[in-house]
């Protein structure tokens, strides 16, 4: 009676608290039951992904839509290169056109070279006229081609979602 009165917890019976016991026993059935909740607990926010359940599953990603600035920006008969928005924009005269960086073999981005007056895709060496058509290497076709249009407050406006013909222009 002595030795079980030593192996209880913190507040006795009679004085109302909770009983409990420290045998290794108790401490071991504790210790698994915490081990399976925590199981359980990280199980439920890999799947419910956490707060991420409580809010819609929607991708915040960048407008395929965006000015580029005003055509006085280019200058003339130039190729500008618009590493964040993965595209070049090719002024010659007038025209304005925005072809895209990424190669059309296996998307690397191409490079335009001023002194050859084409681009040119680093990984397998396919090359393009300043026009966009593939002439060397393994690319199957042209860099694509985005609508250019001119908005209300005069700035050109690429739709990188609306890819059309190659001989497509802008002309201010
Ligand atoms: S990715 Fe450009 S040539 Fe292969």
């Amino acid at each position: 009676m002595e030795s079980k009165e030593k192996n209880k917890g913190y507040t006795s019976e009679s004085e109302g608290g909770i009983w409990f016991s420290f045998s290794r026993r108790n401490i071991l059935t504790l210790a698994g039951w915490g081990l399976f909740f925590a199981t359980i607990g990280a199980y439920l926010s890999q799947i419910l992904g956490y707060k991420g359940f409580f809010y819609p599953k929607v991708l915040f990603e960048p407008s395929p839509r965006f000015a580029v600035g005003e055509p006085k920006a280019y200058l003339e008969n130039s190729v500008t290169t618009l590493k964040a928005r993965k595209i070049f924009i090719v002024r010659d005269g007038n025209s304005f056109k925005a072809l895209s960086v990424v190669c059309q073999h296996l998307g690397c981005a191409v490079e335009f070279s001023k002194e050859k007056n084409i681009f040119e895709c680093p990984c397998h060496g396919s090359k393009y006229y300043r026009n966009g058509v593939n002439f060397a290497g393994p690319a199957p076709r042209p860099l694509d081609h985005f609508e250019v249009v001119l908005d209300d407050s005069g700035k050109l406006v690429v739709d990188t979602s609306k890819v059309v013909p190659l001989e497509t222009e802008l002309v201010v």
